[in-house]
């Protein structure tokens, strides 16, 4: 009944069918990491289907409609394969599957309102493939899951019809993604990546699709839970190191210590890698990887007591800011329920319009709920709404009958503002919790200022 003619688990098989570009590629799931990562099979010349189950999406990438279009270089490759018919995207898993060699899981792994990770799209799709899978066939999956995912649910989930058995007819492995939405295309082609597989034979395999299709390094893990592990660990270290940074900013406030001025020397010892305070932690890679760690944890009764404390503190950065707020405003001539405060930035980084888990949401609810009126600028968000605002049109109207400036998000156009714009605002109060105003010189152009960590 294998309508698959490559064996995957056979490196000769392999090399030859990458060699004659006859090895059928399926990556389920194709959204911000999937997409780029089918162009890139489709481009190093396999023939490669999309699957999703958004059905727009699909309709728009069928009738040449590229949907990334904030990641550069992309645009051209897509429409070189699809007009050479070297991709196409469709809904029908049913079809998709059958007719590959290779499948990819691009599927999200989001989590819930109790910050549990939620597998249900990478678990559905692994029932459906326990059904549909050919025989022979190799899953990667590049997907962000808990070490241990792989061995404890997935063989299970894919073997339950009892057609498919692991190492004998089916095999499977990681390739944990770790671009950075925007710059995937360069990410992709620099970036070293993790392979590890359900058996050595099968991360040599790996390997040399990969080497195929991207020219990075790749690096051997010895299975797949370390290869997720490692995933994990690199993002979870920089979870940590901000909320590390960011409690010493507390207490650097209140002993009247510029954290700014302390990093920056510290920086210049060897071993010091810096990271910096904030006013929360978002988007859809740090908060969610440290809550996949303390899921693993939970559920093999481990304690990751720095995990979680990391995360109570990079919790608490935005009422941090707040706070700072109103104390700021207790040095002026208006009530903060009585005021309009222009909030700088919503994307949870600098330079990207992405609003995933970001602090500025909860900064801007917090202060609604004080009866703040709140007033958006981010020059990704321009003139659109986001979270029942909205937002302004160009920083002229943006300081048009504000009484305070809170920056959230450090873009680089905020960096270039000139202080005296902020003496436009009424009661020229300006909160900056991003480090890029300097404190003495915001206090000599009489603006009440209040710095994230600048003790002064
Ligand atoms: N975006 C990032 O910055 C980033 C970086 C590194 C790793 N990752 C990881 O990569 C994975 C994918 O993330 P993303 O940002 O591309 O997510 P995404 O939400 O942009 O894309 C996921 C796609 O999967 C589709 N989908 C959902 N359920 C499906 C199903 N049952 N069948 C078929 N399609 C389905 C969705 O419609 C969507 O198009 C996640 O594990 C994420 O943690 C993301």
């Amino acid at each position: 009944m294998s309508n698959s003619k490559i064996n995957m688990n056979n490196v000769e098989d392999v090399t030859n069918s990458l060699n004659s570009k006859t090895l059928r590629v399926c990556v389920i799931g194709i959204g911000r990491i999937g997409l780029p990562t089918a162009l890139s099979f489709a481009k190093s010349g396999l023939d490669t289907i999309g699957v999703d189950i958004n059905e727009s999406l699909v309709q728009n990438i069928n009738s040449g409609k590229f949907p990334l279009k904030d990641e550069p270089g992309y645009d051209k490759i897509f429409d070189d394969v699809i007009k050479e018919k070297k991709f196409s995207a469709t809904t029908e898993i049913e079809n998709a599957v059958p007719n590959s060699d290779l499948i990819l899981l691009s599927l999200p792994t989001p989590m819930d309102e109790n910050n549990i990770p939620n597998y249900s799209a990478l678990r559905n799709v692994a029932s459906k493939l326990s059904e549909i899978l050919s025989p022979n066939s190799l899953v990667i999956v590049e997907s962000t899951i808990e070490p241990g995912f792989i061995e404890d649910e997935m063989i299970s989930l894919i073997s339950a019809s009892n057609r498919l058995k692991i190492n004998e007819n089916f095999f499977i492995g990681v390739c944990p993604e770790n671009a950075n939405p925007g710059e995937i295309l360069h990410d992709f082609t620099n970036l070293p990546r993790l392979v590890g597989g359900i058996n050595q034979n099968i991360t040599k395999i790996i390997k040399s699709i990969y080497n195929f299709v991207f020219s990075v390094e790749l690096v051997e893990m010895p299975n797949c839970k370390t290869a997720n592990a490692v995933k994990l660990t690199t993002n979870v270290f920089r979870d940590i190191n901000i909320a590390f940074v960011s409690e010493l900013s507390l207490m650097f406030e209140k002993l009247g210590i510029d954290t700014n001025k302390v990093l920056e020397a510290a920086k210049k010892k060897y071993n010091f890698q810096v990271h910096y305070p904030g006013s929360g932690v978002g988007g859809p890679c740090l908060p969610i990887n440290s809550y996949q760690l303390l899921n693993t944890a939970k559920r093999i009764g481990s304690n990751l007591s720095i995990i979680e404390s990391g995360r109570k503190i990079n919790e608490k950065m935005p009422q941090h800011v707040v706070e700072l707020t109103l104390d700021a405003f207790k040095e002026s001539n208006k009530a903060l329920n009585e005021s309009t405060i222009l909030v700088l930035g919503i994307s949870y980084k600098p330079n990207v319009k992405d609003i995933q888990l970001t602090p500025a949401e909860i900064i801007i609810k917090k202060l609604q709920e004080l009866g703040v009126n709140v007033r958006i600028y981010d020059p990704y968000f321009l003139s659109t709404t986001v979270f029942g605002i909205t937002t302004e049109e160009n920083l002229e109207s943006a300081f048009t009958n504000i009484d305070g400036a809170i920056i959230v998000t450090g873009h680089d156009e905020f960096k270039k503002i000139e202080l005296s714009k902020f003496n436009q605002m009424h009661e020229r109060i300006l909160v900056d919790t991003r480090g890029i105003i300097d404190p003495t010189s915001a206090l000599e152009s009489n603006l009440i200022f209040r710095g994230l960590g600048r003790g002064q």
